[in-house]
C-alpha cells in the first residue's frame, strides 16, 4: 500500500481527507474557508457567521442569522447538576484538564437525546457544544479562583457573553468594553477550523466508531492540549517571559537552531504553512489593537515583535521556512485581556469546537465513511517459538 497510514473514513489511499470546509495552501499562506479568505471574515464577520459557514455551507443572510443566533443563545446553559464535576478536581487543577472531563461527562446528559443518524438530533448536538463551550469555560476559570459561577445572558453576543462569565461577578455590575468583545470575537474566528490538524482528526477518528459527538470532542480537546499544538499558545507566553529581555534573544534563537537541544520557538513552524500563517497577521493586528484600547506598553510585545524580526532575517529560520503562526501573538492578548495563561488553550478548544463538530457532520452524513483503521508498518521480530522460563 502507500505506508503507515491508510485510514477509511473518507480517506483517500494516500492518507489524506476529502472536505469540503477549509482549505489550506501552506506554501502560499492561504486559508479559506467555503472559499472565503481568512482575513475577509476575521474583518467583515462575526464569530456565529462563521459557525453557520461552516454547519450549512453558506454565510446567513439576515433571517438566518437571527434565527441562527437564537438557537445557539437558547443553548447556553448547562444543566445545573454538571456544576458538581467542578468539586471533583483540585482548584489547582489545568483548566483543559477539566474541560476534557466535563465535556466528556456532557455524554452522560445529552447522549441518550443523540441519536447522530437523526440529522436533527446531530445539529442540536452541534448547537449544544458550540453554545456551552464558553459556559464551561468560565466556569473552569470560575472554580480555579474559588469565585461564583456566572450564568449565561441571553441579552448578550457570544464573545461578550463568555467575557461577563469570565470576569463579571455578583459584587459590581460588570461593563464588557465592546473593543475586547470584537477582539475575542475575531480571534473566534481565527481558531474556528484549520481543516485536519491534529485534534480534528482525533474527533474524525473517534466519531468514525459512532461514539457519541459529545465523547469525540472531549478526544480533540485532550489532543489540542499538547505543546506541539494548540498548547502552543501558553508555551508562547512562557518562551517569552524566559527571553525576558530582547538582549536575550539570540542565545535562545541560537538553542532553537541547535540539533542536539531539545529547544524549538515556540509558535513558530507550522505542519502545513511553510509561509506565514494569514492567522498570525491578522493576530498581531488585533494584539496592537487590544494594547492601545487598554493602555498597556507590554514588553513582552517588544521581545514577540524582535524575535520575529531576528528569526525571518536568520538563514536556518529562511531555509526551514519557519514562520510565527496563529499561536505566537495570541497569547499577548489573552494576558492584556486579563486571562491567565492555563486558560489560554481552553479559548482555542472554545473557538475550535464548530471546526471539529462541523468536520464530524461532514464525516457523519457521508454515506460511504468507514469506521477510521490506520494501518501499520510492522517492524518488529519474526514469529518464534515458545521458550518456558527455565530456559530463558
Ligand atoms: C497549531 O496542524 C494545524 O493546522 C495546527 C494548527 C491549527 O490551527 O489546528 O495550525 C494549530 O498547532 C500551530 C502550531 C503550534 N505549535 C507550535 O508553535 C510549537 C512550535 N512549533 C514546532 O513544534 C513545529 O513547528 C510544529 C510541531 C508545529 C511542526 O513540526 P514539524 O512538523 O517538525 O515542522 P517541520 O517539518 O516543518 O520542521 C522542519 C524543520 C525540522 O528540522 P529538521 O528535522 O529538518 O532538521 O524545522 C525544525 C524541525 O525540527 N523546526 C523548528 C521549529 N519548528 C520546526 N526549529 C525550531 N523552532 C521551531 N519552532
Amino acid at each position: 500500500e502507500t505506508g503507515f497510514f491508510t485510514y477509511d473514513p473518507g480517506f483517500t489511499s494516500t492518507g489524506s481527507c476529502q472536505s469540503e470546509l477549509t482549505y489550506i495552501d501552506g506554501d502560499v499562506g492561504i486559508l479559506r474557508h467555503r472559499g472565503y479568505a481568512i482575513d475577509d471574515l476575521a474583518e467583515n464577520s462575526d464569530f456565529l457567521e462563521v459557525c453557520h459557514l461552516l454547519l450549512y455551507g453558506e454565510l446567513p443572510n439576515a433571517t438566518q442569522k437571527a434565527q441562527f443566533e437564537n438557537d445557539i443563545t437558547m443553548h447556553t446553559m448547562v444543566h445545573e447538576q454538571m456544576r458538581n464535576f467542578y468539586n471533583g478536581f483540585r482548584r489547582d487543577a489545568h483548566p483543559m484538564a477539566i474541560m476534557c472531563g466535563v465535556v466528556g461527562a456532557m455524554s452522560a446528559f445529552y447522549h441518550d437525546s443523540t441519536d447522530i443518524n437523526d440529522p436533527q438530533q446531530r445539529l442540536i448536538s452541534a448547537y449544544r457544544l458550540i453554545a456551552k463551550m464558553p459556559t464551561i469555560a468560565a466556569m473552569a476559570y470560575k472554580y480555579s479562583i474559588g469565585q461564583p459561577f456566572r450564568y449565561p445572558n441571553n441579552k448578550l453576543g457570544f464573545a461578550e457573553n463568555f467575557l461577563q462569565m469570565m470576569f463579571g461577578n455578583p459584587c459590581e455590575e460588570y461593563e464588557v468594553n465592546p473593543v475586547l468583545a470584537k477582539a475575542m470575537d475575531r480571534i473566534l474566528i481565527l481558531h474556528a477550523d484549520h481543516e485536519q490538524n491534529a485534534s480534528t482528526s482525533t474527533v474524525r477518528l473517534a466519531g468514525s466508531s459512532g461514539a457519541n459527538p459529545f465523547a469525540c470532542i472531549a478526544a480533540g480537546i485532550a489532543s489540542l492540549w499538547g505543546p506541539a499544538h494548540g498548547g502552543a499558545n501558553e508555551a508562547v507566553l512562557v518562551m517569552l517571559n524566559e527571553i525576558g529581555d530582547v538582549k536575550n534573544i539570540p542565545e535562545f534563537v541560537a538553542k532553537a537552531k541547535d540539533k542536539n537541544d531539545p529547544f524549538r520557538l515556540m509558535g513558530f513552524g507550522h505542519r502545513v504553512y511553510k509561509n506565514y500563517d494569514p492567522r498570525a497577521k491578522v493576530m498581531q493586528e488585533t494584539c496592537h489593537e487590544v494594547l492601545k484600547e487598554l493602555n498597556i506598553k507590554d514588553p513582552l510585545l517588544d521581545v514577540a515583535q524582535e524575535l520575529e524580526r531576528i528569526a525571518r532575517e536568520d538563514e536556518y529560520f529562511i531555509e526551514k521556512k519557519l514562520y510565527p503562526n496563529v499561536d505566537f501573538y495570541s497569547g499577548i492578548i489573552f494576558k492584556a485581556m486579563g486571562i491567565p495563561v492555563s486558560m489560554f488553550t481552553v479559548l482555542f478548544a472554545v473557538a475550535r469546537t464548530v471546526g471539529w463538530i462541523a468536520q464530524w457532520k461532514e464525516m457523519i452524513e457521508d454515506p460511504s465513511q468507514k469506521i477510521g483503521r490506520p494501518r501499520q508498518l510492522f517492524t518488529g521480530v519474526a514469529e518464534r517459538p515458545f521458550v518456558p522460563v527455565d530456559k530463558r
